[in-house]
């Protein structure tokens, strides 16, 4: 018996991307001579082929629950009438990838778009969830073009610890700043180390991976509702049986990526991105996603949005949830129905319908707390805003939904560090000339510097101020922060120290003058002492001898294009986004 709706053509299944032995019936002969050998029957091998990204792996257990949801992928696709091929590719956990996952983020979008350029498949189900992994995924799938959709791992259970709930990894940060201002002990330290993460699955507050997998479900990339249900729940598990069955509907229907990430689409993630007060890292991956289709990120539009955006998701770090509390109040169909008069309806999505045909279909609203309305927002504007001056003349951005408000306008002097490994080395020095109302400046962790743009810009308060109670500082630097992380930290200043911008030449003592209201980010410095200063310790871009790094360091762009290598964005430009 033949699949009824799929006919397999030279072009499909089995017998497209044939390897090159010079003679294409030898070629197909051989496959399937090969493949016969794992047991498939021809009848099988008609069936439109599913090709399963696998980023399962012993160091990542944010994916810890990957073999679970492969099995309910391929129930989905067998019971949608496809043949579902599975295929490791590189998977990247946050705390196991050194010097900084976002190193490698670009190997992995490069090793799944060349895996699913190489192998025979009609669509494909990127499976992934930590932090980079998803970001890599639609990167890849974006460059090689082919039908694809997102499933995400989901989110881990939050645990207990005392009486208090606790989760990965906003209170792992708030705890380890508790236990070096002296107010945890090292038994309590350690206590509280085996509750952070009561199960396998991503970070259980909003932080990159949640935001990644907000934007995906916003792009359009996965199911409705895909976003948001624990990885050890049993709708976790509906959601990757669905995704099969749908990667199989993507297969017969032909629709390919390049349809669903549209201007519009980037557009949508943008305005999610900024009403769950999302991850800043979402920003940097999501300029890298539309430069592979052509598109350029306009920050100032960007920055726009966010003016007439508000937070809505009361979650961790802005608010005071955690994911599966989002899932309990009805995930991101219930979000994108509330900012439904600020969306793009018409962007095509995954199931063949648009945006808004989704939003007509989701599940009626009830009474929650976690997802406010419009009218009573937790944060009257976007999660991020974007700032300009003369100290980042291509941007920097602040998340001012996890600032301290009495510091959004501020003036202080600056203290500087010129590395990660100075700033080790001397920010618990009780000799260290610091005050509350400095402003900490940290160089040469962005793209190119450290290098790969390390989550190193959450600098922590200097010991002797924590522990005399200074919670926030005003803290600069050409680097990342994670998407849990909280303070007034202004990141990806560009151009970076490392290439020569201006941060480069920032030295202690200098004042630095902060206005969120305003947008800007000034240094108190003339432009002759700049020029001066520039004469004086001329700077050479980093190199490398050989290996990944040196292709790193030649091909790595600046963060506000997505710190992507330059040589794979699209060729032609398809103008910009948001319009
Ligand atoms: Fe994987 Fe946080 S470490 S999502």
């Amino acid at each position: 018996m033949t699949d009824s709706t799929f006919k397999p053509t030279q072009a499909s299944g089995f017998r497209q991307g044939l390897t090159s032995y010079g003679d294409q019936g030898f070629s197909l002969f051989l496959r399937k001579a090969f493949i016969k050998g794992a047991g498939y029957s021809d009848e099988a091998l008609d069936k439109p082929v599913i090709g399963i990204a696998n980023t399962a792996s012993a160091y990542n257990p944010c994916h810890g629950n990957a073999p679970q949801l492969i099995e309910a992928l391929e129930r989905g696709i067998l019971l949608a009438g496809g043949l579902p091929m599975t295929f490791p590719t590189i998977s990247l956990h946050e705390s196991f990838a050194a010097p900084t996952s976002m190193y490698l983020r670009n190997l992995m979008a490069m090793d799944t778009e060349e895996m699913l350029r190489a192998q025979p498949m009609d669509a494909v189900v990127l499976m992934g969830g930590c932090d980079k992994t998803v970001p890599a995924q639609l990167m890849g799938a974006a460059s090689a073009g082919l039908p694809a959709i997102q499933l995400i791992t989901g989110s881990m259970l939050t645990g207990s610890h005392r009486g208090e709930r606790v989760g990965a990894c906003t209170d792992c940060r708030r705890y380890w700043a508790r236990y070096r201002a002296g107010d945890v002990d090292e038994a309590e330290k350690d206590e509280v180390n085996d509750r952070l993460v009561a199960s396998v699955g991503t970070c259980s507050v909003m932080g990159t991976a949640s935001t990644m997998a907000c934007i995906a479900e916003a792009l359009g990339m996965t199911v409705p509702g895909g976003a948001s249900p624990p990885a050890v729940t049993a709708d976790r598990m509906r959601i990757a049986e669905l995704t099969g069955s749908q990667a199989v509907q993507l297969a017969r229907s032909g629709l390919g990526i390049e349809r669903i990430l549209t201007a519009d689409a980037f557009e949508n993630a943008l305005r999610v991105l900024l009403a769950i007060g999302g991850s800043t890292n979402g920003l940097v991956h999501l300029a890298a996603m539309a430069g592979r289709v052509g598109l350029a990120l306009d920050l100032d539009a960007f920055d726009r949005m966010g003016r007439d955006t508000p937070v809505l998701i009361d979650l961790k770090p802005s608010g005071q949830h955690y994911m599966e509390d989002f899932h309990h109040a009805g995930g991101m169909p219930a979000l994108l129905r509330e900012l439904r008069p600020l969306l793009k309806l018409d962007a095509l999505t995954v199931t063949g319908k648009t945006l808004g045909e989704n939003l007509d279909a989701a599940p009626a609203p009830f009474a929650q707390t976690v997802i406010r309305t419009v009218s009573n927002p937790i944060y009257p504007q976007g999660g991020i805003a974007v700032l300009r001056g003369n100290l980042a003349p291509q941007g920097a951005i602040i998340k001012q939904s996890a600032a301290d408000p009495r510091l959004m306008e501020h003036e202080g002097r600056a203290v500087v560090f010129e590395n990660s490994a100075d700033l080790a080395a001397r920010i618990d020095d009780p000799d260290l000339d610091v005050h509350p109302h400095d402003i900490l400046v940290l160089k040469n962790i962005g793209p190119k510097g450290a290098p790969g743009m390390p989550e190193a810009g959450y600098l922590p308060i200097p010991q002797k101020l924590a522990r005399a109670g200074v919670k926030d500082m005003v803290r600069i630097s050409d680097g990342r922060m994670s998407g849990t992380a909280f303070g007034t930290v202004i990141l990806h200043v560009t151009p970076e120290a490392a290439i020569g911008g201006p941060l480069a030449y920032v030295q202690t003592g200098d004042r630095i003058r902060l206005s969120v209201s305003k947008r800007s980010l000034e240094w108190l410095v003339s432009a002759e002492e700049l020029a001066q200063r520039q004469k004086a310790h001329p700077i050479t871009s980093p190199s490398a001898a050989r290996g990944y790094r040196q292709l790193f360091l030649q091909s790595v762009n600046q963060a506000d294009q997505g710190a992507d290598f330059d040589f794979l964005r699209a060729e032609h430009s398809q103008g910009k986004t948001p319009r």
